[in-house]
């Protein structure tokens, strides 16, 4: 069974052909970070035309790739939420359309559900129940995955997704969008130890997390050396933000993993391409740890392929599939 996934929720144009839920066939993203890098943040309007610039020369070039025409698919998956209104318009919409024209299926994916489904594609081991940490630029959450379609959110953020701190963080620190990498890159040669940032809620039993208190202790800092004219010691103060965020995440995912008595856990998301969180949770011995490959962790059309096939062969049929920017909920 053939699946096309489309994903443009954001700023990531993407693409991909996969057979039977986990083979990919083809795979191919347009990124705009180098247009939005210089703004600090993504354009919805700017963004949205990109997509539509990028879209079908991308679906044309996947469908060469696997040497099939658009009626050859067996089913269309595209995401239809949450995201940025713009951006999801141009893909629900091209998918539709082209649903119509070849006359194939089409199912709308919940991107949340697309990034839980991100470390499956390559884990044949990794089945329910699990549980399941999304860390991105708009969520931070746990869910337990009592099965597909059966899904519990144990708990989220109570301000800022984690991902969304840190590019707030490396706007403080005068750095690029987005600041993910750029604070991971440069807290490699720095001293986590230099400024003790509070970790938020560590001391609470809540399954939730907070980042923005995290964000606005770095901007005291940083406002301390514009005030002295010392140098700003950017390495320094990326290495200890980073240890005091995904200190944090863990915190917490060790709370519910005993909590839940549940030993297995996925995280996916943007943030799950950080190396000081990969290398905590591979060496972790209280829980095995799945995460989606590095170029799987941000934005991609595998995932939604993957979850679209899924809920397919589970029965779900989306009926007049429409954008719908605060989709929340799983599995609808
Ligand atoms: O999943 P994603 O591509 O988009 C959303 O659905 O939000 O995640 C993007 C987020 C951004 O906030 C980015 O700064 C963050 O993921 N990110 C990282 C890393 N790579 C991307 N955060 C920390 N460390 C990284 N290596
Ligand atoms: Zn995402």
């Amino acid at each position: 069974m053939l699946t096309l996934g489309i994903e443009t929720s954001c700023d990531d144009t993407g693409v991909a052909i996969i057979r039977d839920g986990r083979e990919v066939l083809c795979e191919l993203l347009s990124s705009q970070i180098k247009y939005h890098a210089n703004f600090g943040g993504v354009i919805p309007e700017f963004a949205a035309r990109k997509h539509l610039e990028n879209l079908f020369p991308l679906i044309d070039t996947a469908l060469k790739e696997c040497n099939i025409s658009g009626s050859d698919l067996d089913l269309i998956a595209v995401t239809r939420g949450p995201g940025l209104m713009g951006s999801l318009i141009v893909g629900v919409m091209a998918a539709r359309g082209l649903s119509q024209a070849w006359n194939v299926p089409l199912i709308g994916v919940n991107h949340l559900e697309g990034h839980l489904f991100a470390p499956l594609v390559d884990a044949e081991d990794l089945k329910p129940p699990f549980l399941s940490v999304i860390v991105s630029g708009g969520h931070t959450e746990i869910i337990h995955v009592h099965d597909f379609g059966k899904y519990e959110l144990l708990g989220q953020t109570r301000d800022d997704a984690i991902g969304e701190a840190y590019d707030k963080a490396a706007r403080v620190l005068g750095l690029k969008y987005p600041g993910g990498p750029e604070i991971d890159g440069l807290a490699k040669t720095g001293n986590p130890q230099a400024f003790p940032f509070p970790i938020p809620l560590k001391n609470t039993d809540k399954i939730e997390f907070s980042f923005s208190g995290l964000k606005t202790a770095l901007l005291w800092q940083v406002k301390k050396f514009h005030e002295s004219g010392a140098e700003i010691p950017v390495n320094d103060l990326c290495a200890s933000f980073q240890k005091a965020a995904i200190e944090a995440l863990l915190v917490k995912i060790n709370l519910v993993a005993r909590r839940t008595g549940c030993r297995k856990i996925s995280v996916s998301g943007g943030v799950s391409a950080n190396s000081t969180l990969r290398a905590a949770l591979r060496d972790n011995p209280n829980f095995l740890a799945w995460l989606p490959a590095l170029n799987r962790c941000t934005d991609n059309a595998v995932m939604i392929a993957a979850a679209g096939y899924n809920a397919w062969m589970r029965g779900v049929r989306t009926e007049d599939v429409m954008p719908d920017p605060s989709l929340h909920e799983f599995g609808q």
